[in-house]
């Protein structure tokens, strides 16, 4: 039996699901019984009735998925696969900070601690942060945290002020935007569609600004035949599946004279081996202190909810 074949066995074995982000390696999005964005992969994780979660993405989604669904085993190929974003957001700073800014409502985008969360009224994913800012009464203040980027986009969105925390995710702010406006003079009958987390002068050059789900469906629906594509390169695979005949261009970051590509370490950590080994072994596991969880579920339940309301 090949790898792929074995973690299925497994899986059945187990009772097991993988749930994979779009910025997983090939090999692990064909593998996976769902892929997905951070908010349908919380969904998923929220309804699921398996017994082990084996979380193919980053440390904050499959403690997000532990916090919704407790009594599973979640389980993540690599402890290593952290994210920028999270890390630029320590709990014991933001406590200070939202102590020191009194009166406010707290928005947290999802890429965060579960510490974090559970310091927040409501969470937050690219997919929905417009709704839930616009789902505040205009009168009460926001602290938004803690991608700066999403931020100041959504405040242009609504035109209303917040209190932003200064974090940003390292892939999304390497595109070099004097390298995609060459990249769009030989292309210019292409579409760019961009990722939120890029930096606004980025985002200015976008004819769609969403999450990884949203893009795909952009480029699904739009009758463009050809996107320039600002977020990590990882989601090619799944755009490449779902819309064959589309021209998809990655946009190029800074350093890159090469692959003119980006890509998340902390994602392309784990490797299908490692996928393997962690249903196998049932190890990693994700655990969060109950105190801690009961406090951060609030908030992503909050956002569950506001979510399913039209
Ligand atoms: P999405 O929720 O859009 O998939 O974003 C997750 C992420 O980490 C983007 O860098
Ligand atoms: Fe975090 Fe950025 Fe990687 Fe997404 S792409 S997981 S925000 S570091």
């Amino acid at each position: 039996m090949n790898l792929s074949e074995k973690i299925t066995q497994l899986k059945k074995e187990k009772n097991a699901i993988i749930l994979a982000h779009y910025y997983q390696i090939p090999e692990i999005q064909d593998i996976a019984d769902y892929v997905g964005d951070s908010l349908g992969l919380s969904q998923k994780a929220a309804e699921t009735d398996a017994d082990i979660i084996v979380f193919a993405g980053v440390h904050f989604m499959a403690e997000t998925a532990k916090i919704l669904n407790p009594s599973k085993i979640v389980v993540l190929p690599d402890l290593n696969a952290g994210c920028s974003l999270a890390d630029s957001c320590p709990p014991d700073e933001f406590e200070k900070f939202i102590k020191d800014n009194p009166g406010h409502t707290v928005i947290t985008y999802v890429n965060c601690s579960a510490e974090v969360k559970a310091l927040t009224d409501i969470v937050c994913t690219s997919s929905n942060a417009l709704k839930i800012v616009e789902s505040i009464p205009e009168d009460e203040p926001i602290i938004f945290a803690p991608d700066r980027n999403l931020g100041k986009y959504i405040m242009k969105k609504t035109g209303r002020e917040m209190l932003l925390w200064d974090g940003s995710c390292v892939v999304h702010e390497a595109f070099c935007i004097d390298k995609l406006l060459d990249l769009y003079q030989k292309h210019p009958d292409a579409l760019i569609i961009a990722h939120p987390e890029s930096e606004e002068h980025i985002l200015k050059t976008a004819t769609y600004v969403g999450s990884t789900a949203g893009m795909i469906n952009f480029v699904k629906e739009h009758p463009n035949d050809k996107f320039i594509v600002a977020t990590e390169a990882g989601i090619l695979h799944k755009m490449k599946q779902e819309v064959p005949e589309a021209e998809l261009v990655p946009a190029p970051a800074q350093e890159d004279n090469t692959c003119a590509c980006s890509e998340c370490a902390y994602m392309k950590i784990n490797t299908l081996q490692k996928l393997h080994d962690c249903l196998l072994y049932e190890s990693p596991q994700i655990e969060v202190p109950e105190a801690i969880r009961e406090k951060a579920l609030i908030p992503i339940q909050r956002m569950l909810d506001l979510s399913l309301k039209v």
